[in-house]
């Protein structure tokens, strides 16, 4: 309980209202196969949502919606590299032929990397990570964007990460890089998009205890929430339009970044440094 209250943005727990926001609604949702998209999936299906699910791996979204299905909810699957921009294409086709509308499409799908910057150039872990996180996502909206302003409007919740912020981290510049620039980008979507029945929502979630933190050992013992938890946040702007949900902590970081830009950046690159002397010295 106190870890949600330190860590959760704002969340349905209360799943009446969502019911309400989402029974017989179409929603999309990329990466449903694994950690938070899946958990989103399963939850707004429970509510009576129809999930259209999406992520590279076929097979384990068949696994999902046949329990989904089983569970009495509706289903269809898609699988989808989202770094393939010609099958992004196809793919977004396909649902526009096999779904008379889509009321919300959930960004979720993603990948991270944490790797010295200097050991990262000949692995392309910026390459790779635009890919799966900006231009990606990006093209799958741009493809479907133009049916749904033609529908009267629907919903976009972009699942950013609170890292997605300033100050930066050492060691993830490909991944903060590339949340950052989707959100950003989106953020100019919904701008002129505004008044056209298209909202935007970005989620900053904090830690989550998924597969994708699994490798970082320093993420062992961190605080996370879990993914039902992520996915009741996820699923928020659903029931309460609101342009970015964001963890009470986050807003606080946001001010001092402004107040103390030096004195963060220092206490950022103050920990590498001693991370670094003290990792040296254990070899
Ligand atoms: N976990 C955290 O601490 C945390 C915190 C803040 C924000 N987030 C964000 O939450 C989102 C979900 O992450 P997660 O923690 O649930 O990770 P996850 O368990 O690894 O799930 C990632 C999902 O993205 C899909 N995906 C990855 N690459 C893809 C590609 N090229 N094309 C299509 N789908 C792809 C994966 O499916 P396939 O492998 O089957 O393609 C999977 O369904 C990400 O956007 C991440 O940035 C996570």
């Amino acid at each position: 309980m106190l870890r949600r209250v330190l860590l959760s943005p704002p969340a349905c727990r209360d799943l009446r209202p969502l019911v309400a926001a989402v029974r017989g609604k179409a929603v999309l949702i990329t990466g449903a196969s694994y950690g938070i998209g899946e958990a989103t999936a399963r939850l707004l299906a429970s509510c009576g949502a129809e999930v259209i699910l999406l992520a590279r791996s076929g097979e384990r979204l068949e696994v999902v919606a046949a329990e989904i299905r089983g569970a009495g909810g509706q289903t269809s699957v898609y699988p989808l590299n989202l770094t393939d921009l010609e099958a992004v294409r196809a793919v977004a086709s396909q649902i526009a032929a096999n779904h008379p509308r889509i009321d919300a499409i959930i960004s979720n799908a993603g990948h991270s990397i944490r790797r010295p910057v200097l050991d990262s150039t000949e692995r392309d872990d910026l390459g790779r990570l635009l890919a799966v996180n900006f231009s990606g996502p990006a093209a799958l909206l741009l493809a479907l964007l133009p049916r749904m302003v033609a529908q009267g409007g629907g919903m976009i919740v972009n699942v950013s990460s609170a890292s997605a912020m300033p100050p930066g981290i050492p060691r993830w510049a490909a991944y903060q890089g590339s949340k950052v620039g989707f959100d950003l980008w989106l953020g100019s979507v919904a701008n002129e998009l505004h008044g056209r029945g298209v909202r935007v929502s970005s989620v900053y979630l904090p830690l989550v205890r998924t597969r994708m933190i699994a490798p970082t050992r320093a993420y062992r013992f961190a605080p996370a929430l879990t993914p039902l938890e992520a996915a009741q946040s996820v699923v928020y702007p659903l029931v309460q339009p609101m342009r970015r949900v964001a963890p009470w902590w986050l807003k606080g970081q946001q001010v001092a970044t402004l107040l103390f830009p030096d004195a963060l950046d220092r206490l950022m690159g103050g920990a590498e440094e001693l991370v670094r002397r003290l990792t040296r010295r254990k070899r």
